[in-house]
């Protein structure tokens, strides 16, 4: 039987989606009222990180410790990844000792050569190009808030990066709007945006005119992980690029903010928006627990019966 990878956010449909938003809601309940839930007993998840971590790394750990396994993590720079060892190489040894693999990575090409020699199921922990990830908690996180995702409208405001590459892949896949605004020379590559018909991707000069009549305004920093020495020059060329009460003024009433975080307050966002009445990026983050323990669940056990009746996407 093929295995099943995690790689972008594309990999699933909007069947799956729905099915693993169904767990999720049944999974944080049972994490909400105490209910131990472990049916990943005896399985072992390692993580590979080549970039810093707060959230993936506690959401994930903390995730498989509550389904019951247990988990292995390694930083590149104490491992022979580090001295070399080809990745290729490691991919067959550790997948043929532990049951589930996430790695957090800088080209998208790296997590791809792993999968391709992986014994189990890799997930993309964040590369260069995609957060699928991130993705799956913030969507979800907005249908409980708001419900059906369907036809709104989300504004991306900053850097078309690996956060905002995946919200596209989203917008074609929950049928949403998606505006980007971004500076010269950090806009979208265009074959990225090729196959999206306009009202999944439409392109804004203007971070403002981006932003008018938004269901939700999200952001990220100016600068990435890996892009730390165009940090000075990031600064001058994104000064426009900040998401404030002016912006949000021009969303619709019960807009949503949101951000992956880490956040730089004063930089892509004011302090008066992320610590708003409209920001939901607290329950955002938590939420990255409760998704990735159901995106485990599924990609380690397959579907299982639900009780609920299904969301509304
Ligand atoms: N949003 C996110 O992935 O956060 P970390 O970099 O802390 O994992
Ligand atoms: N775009 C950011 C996301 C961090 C979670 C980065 O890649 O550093």
């Amino acid at each position: 039987m093929d295995v099943r990878h995690y790689l972008q956010f594309k990999d699933f449909t909007r069947h799956e989606y729905e099915y693993l938003f169904e767990r999720t809601r049944w999974i944080k309940d049972l994490f909400k009222r105490y209910v131990p839930y472990q049916p990943l007993r005896d399985r072992t998840l390692a993580m590979v990180f080549e970039k810093h971590s707060t959230r993936t790394r506690v959401s994930f750990e903390a995730g498989m410790h509550q389904l019951g396994g247990a988990v292995i993590t390694l930083m590149t720079r104490d491992t022979q990844m580090g001295r070399g060892e080809p990745i290729e190489d490691v991919a067959r040894v550790i997948t043929r000792m532990v049951d589930i693999v996430m790695i957090r990575t800088f080209e998208q090409e790296i997590i791809e050569r792993f999968a391709a020699h992986s014994r189990v199921p890799v997930v993309n922990g964040l590369t260069d190009e995609y957060h699928p990830c991130q993705i799956l908690g913030d969507i979800y996180t907005y249908i409980e808030h708001r419900g059906s995702i369907a036809g709104k409208t989300v504004a991306w405001i900053g850097d078309s990066n690996n956060v905002c590459n995946t919200w596209l892949q989203a917008a074609k896949i929950f049928d949403f709007n998606f505006h980007v605004a971004s500076p010269a020379g950090y806009e979208l590559e265009p074959e990225r945006g090729e196959s999206y018909e306009s009202m999944h991707l439409e392109i804004f000069g203007d971070p403002i005119e981006a932003a008018r009549d938004a269901d939700l305004i999200t952001t990220d920093v100016w600068t990435s992980m890996g892009f730390e020495k165009e940090t000075e020059e990031r600064k001058q060329d994104f000064a426009r690029y900040c998401v404030n009460r002016g912006m949000m003024a021009v969303a619709r009433p019960d807009a949503l903010f949101m951000h992956c975080l880490p956040a730089h307050r004063g930089e892509e966002v004011d302090a008066a928006v992320i610590d708003g009445p409209q920001s939901a990026v607290w329950d955002e983050a938590e939420n990255r627990l409760h998704t990735q323990k159901a995106l485990m669940e599924y990609l380690l056990l397959g579907r299982i019966k639900t009780q609920g009746e299904l969301w509304s996407t």
